[in-house]
């Protein structure tokens, strides 16, 4: 599988997180603070919430649903009660272009 187009860098806001569907899978694509931009399973592992209508700290996105946070580098949740993680796509930039293969994770940092 090749990694899909799923929106333009200039569209995404710093400290928020966008949610989109590539082959089915929901994705929250974040850019962070520091302008690096991160794709994690948009659905938490505590209940069937959407990840990116959470808040958006630093390098990691917290469910607005009853606070887990999670890692946008590792996926894992930093505090209960979510003790899954979830899964870390890795981004592909092509100039404006932001390219996520949901078929391919990053090894956790
Ligand atoms: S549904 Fe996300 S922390 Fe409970």
């Amino acid at each position: 599988m090749s990694a899909t187009r799923v929106c333009s860098l200039s569209e995404l806001e710093p400290d928020s997180a966008r949610r989109v569907v590539v082959d089915g899978v929901p994705i929250a694509v974040v850019l962070d603070s520091a302008g690096e931009v991160h794709a994690i399973g948009d659905t938490c592992t505590h209940g069937d919430i959407s990840l990116a209508e959470g808040f958006v700290e630093g390098d990691t996105i917290e469910c607005w649903a009853h606070g887990s946070a999670f890692s946008l580098r590792s996926g894992r949740p930093l505090n209960l009660p979510a003790y899954e993680p979830v899964p870390v796509y890795a981004v592909q930039l092509d100039g404006d272009d932001v390219l996520i293969d949901p078929s391919v994770t990053k090894p956790a940092s």
